[in-house]
């Protein structure tokens, strides 16, 4: 009972203000229950602008306790960046005006994320790593619960679920946006040794073996 208050709270004082991003209510009210319920440290790896950084960090919040969070992305500062990571022009993209504000302003769209943690008082929760995850030292840390938005298709699931795998700890939850397919889902159980998984809504849950 007391959770499912919790879950209506999120879903009428933050969900409606969240930044802008791709998540549904479904996806977001998930992760808002993991950053509760799930002792940490998070990892997520691509956050963009924080939609779904704002979920994790306002359910760590609601739990009261400190919980480590990282959270890493490319921070994109300028068109020719994004041609360069992504191999292709933003403006063939027919919803480039989404990104443009962000990755044309100074700093680029690490600074839209900087800024909509800070305006709702998230700041000081979350750990903002800006590069590619898979350039950064990473030593022997390893998370408990890992958010992944970097699994679009096969080739990106099998890019970047190897190097995500190694840093998440022993039973410790992978979470996945976008698992849109059966092949994408394949690609991801292929790379990822999973004890049990469910997906939903696009959103994959499993736990590392
Ligand atoms: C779909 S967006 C993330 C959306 C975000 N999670 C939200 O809720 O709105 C994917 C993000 O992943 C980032 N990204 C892609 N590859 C990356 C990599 N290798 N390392 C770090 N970030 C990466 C991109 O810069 C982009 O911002």
């Amino acid at each position: 009972m007391f959770n499912r208050l919790r879950k209506y709270a999120f879903r009428a004082r933050y969900y409606p203000s969240l930044p802008e991003g791709w998540l549904s209510k479904y996806q977001a009210e998930e992760l808002y229950r993991m950053g509760r319920e799930n002792p940490g440290p998070f990892l997520e790896i691509g956050s963009w602008i924080g939609r779904s950084t704002c979920c994790i960090a306002y359910g760590i919040r609601a739990s009261g306790k400190y919980k480590r969070f990282v959270s890493v992305d490319l921070g994109i500062a300028s068109e020719d960046e994004w041609q360069a990571f992504f191999g292709q022009p933003l403006a063939k993209k027919p919803n480039k005006d989404l990104y443009l504000p962000h990755i044309n302003r100074p700093g680029g769209s690490i600074e839209s994320l900087k800024e909509n943690l800070r305006t709702r008082k998230l700041d000081h929760l979350v750990e903002v790593r800006k590069g590619d995850f898979r350039k950064m030292e990473w030593g022997s840390e390893q998370f408990e619960t890992i958010f992944c938005d970097v699994s679009h298709n096969p080739r990106e699931v099998a890019a970047n679920i190897p190097g995500i795998v190694d840093l998440l700890q022993p039973g410790g939850t992978l979470v996945a946006d976008d698992i849109r397919t059966p092949e994408i889902l394949k690609t991801l159980l292929d790379h990822f040794p999973c004890k049990e998984h469910r997906v939903k809504e696009q959103m994959f849950i499993g736990r590392k073996a």
